[in-house]
Order: C-alpha cells, then structure tokens, then sequence
C-alpha cells in the first residue's frame, strides 16, 4: 500500500489554489489507488519555528550530549525526517509570495536538512541520503515567471536534489491574477498535466 505526503504550504490553507491543484491531483490518484494513504503535512499549521542558534546548535550536538531542550527539538525534526523518508510520493503546493516560497516552507526545509541523516559530504561532495521517489510541485502564481526570473522552482528543485530527491516534475498554474480567462485557462492546463502525470503512477 503506498503513502503519499501532501506538503500544504498555502496561507489560504485549502482554498489556496496551490492546495486545490493537490486536491485534484490526490484524488485522481486516490481513484486510481483506492488504498492510497495520504499524510497531510500543512506546513501553515504546523507554524514551526524560524531555524536559530538553538535549532541549528541542538542537531549539531550529539545525542548523548543533548540536554532536555535539545533533544524535543530533535525529535520535532526527526518525526518531519521519518514522515518524508517513509512516503512512496511527495506532492508539494507551492504558491509563490513575494518571488520565493512561503516562510512557513522554508522553516520545514530547515527542519529536514540535517547532516548525517538526510544528506552528508563526501569527497567528491554532497549526497543526499533521503531514497529518490516521484516528487510532483504544484505552483500557483498570480503573475507569470516560468520563463523569465523564477527563482523559485530552481531553489526549490536545488534543495531537494541535494537532499537525494532528484525525480521532480513541476506543473505550472501561472496568471491566475490575471484576469479570468488567463486563470481559468491556467487551471484548465494544469489540472490536464495533473492527471496526465498521474496516470503515469
Ligand atoms: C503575500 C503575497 C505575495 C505574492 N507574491 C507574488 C509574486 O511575487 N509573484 C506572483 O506571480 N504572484 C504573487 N502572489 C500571488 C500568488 O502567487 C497567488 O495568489 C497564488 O495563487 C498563491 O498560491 P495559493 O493560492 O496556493 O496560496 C502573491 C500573493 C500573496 C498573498
């Protein structure tokens, strides 16, 4: 039975239009494999705490060294690291505010890079040591970016590739701003490449 991890990221939690692209993609695989199990992970709700010197100093301080502080921020960050590792699919709502990704993404991201444990250096460099696995991004953008300037879904795809994550595929959902017909045909679009990327599954 495989799991799928919905990362919601949306400040308009699901009525964001990022959350509504999740909704269909979910459900047309959900109809395809009825015994699906999907995990939401709202990073909104969570409100997880901006990475600081506490943060970053409890996951550098071995575990045997760990004072009670310490080792609760730990288990925050190890929980988030086993719900992503166990998932057989990653779906991401990804609105982009202000040219980047939601904060209240990025303070997940900082909760899941830990050296060691899901990615390490080599000799040769970094290896990401979270098992790759179908990772679909869904961006919503009220202007449109895709070919020029967008700094996110590079980021974003940086980032989860230096974590072992390499197998992404992104569906844009751009305009949506811009008058009905260009956010109407800007779903319309995006809900086709959904289910087309779902079929694949
Ligand atoms: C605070 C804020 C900042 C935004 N910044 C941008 C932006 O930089 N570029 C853009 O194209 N749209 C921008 N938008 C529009 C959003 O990308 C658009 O509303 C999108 O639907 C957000 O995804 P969501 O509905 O899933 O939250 C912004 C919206 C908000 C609320």
């Amino acid at each position: 039975m495989a799991t799928l991890l919905y990362i919601q990221s949306s400040i308009f939690n699901e009525n964001g239009q990022s959350s509504q692209l999740a909704a269909t993609f979910i459900d047309t695989l959900k109809a395809k494999q009825p015994e699906l199990t999907v995990v939401i992970r709202d990073v909104v709700a969570d409100n997880l705490p901006h990475i600081d010197a506490s943060i970053a100093g409890a996951f550098f301080t071995p575990e045997a060294d760990r004072n009670n502080e310490q080792q609760s921020i730990v288990e925050r960050s190890d929980a988030l690291i086993s719900e992503i590792k166990a998932a057989d699919y990653i779906v991401i709502g990804l609105p982009m505010y202000n040219f980047g990704i939601p904060s209240q993404l990025k303070a997940y991201f900082d909760q899941i890079a830990r050296a060691g444990i899901t990615f390490k250096y080599t000799d040769t460099g970094a290896v990401g040591l979270i098992d790759d696995k179908p990772v679909y991004l869904l961006t919503a953008r009220g202007g449109i970016h895709k070919d020029s300037g967008d700094y996110e879904v590079p980021y974003v795809k940086e980032y989860l590739g230096f974590l072992g994550l390499t197998s992404v595929e992104t569906i844009y959902a751009e305009g949506l701003n811009m008058g009905d017909d260009v956010a109407n045909k800007a779903r319309g679009e995006a809900t086709k490449e959904i289910k087309s990327a779902v079929a694949s599954l």
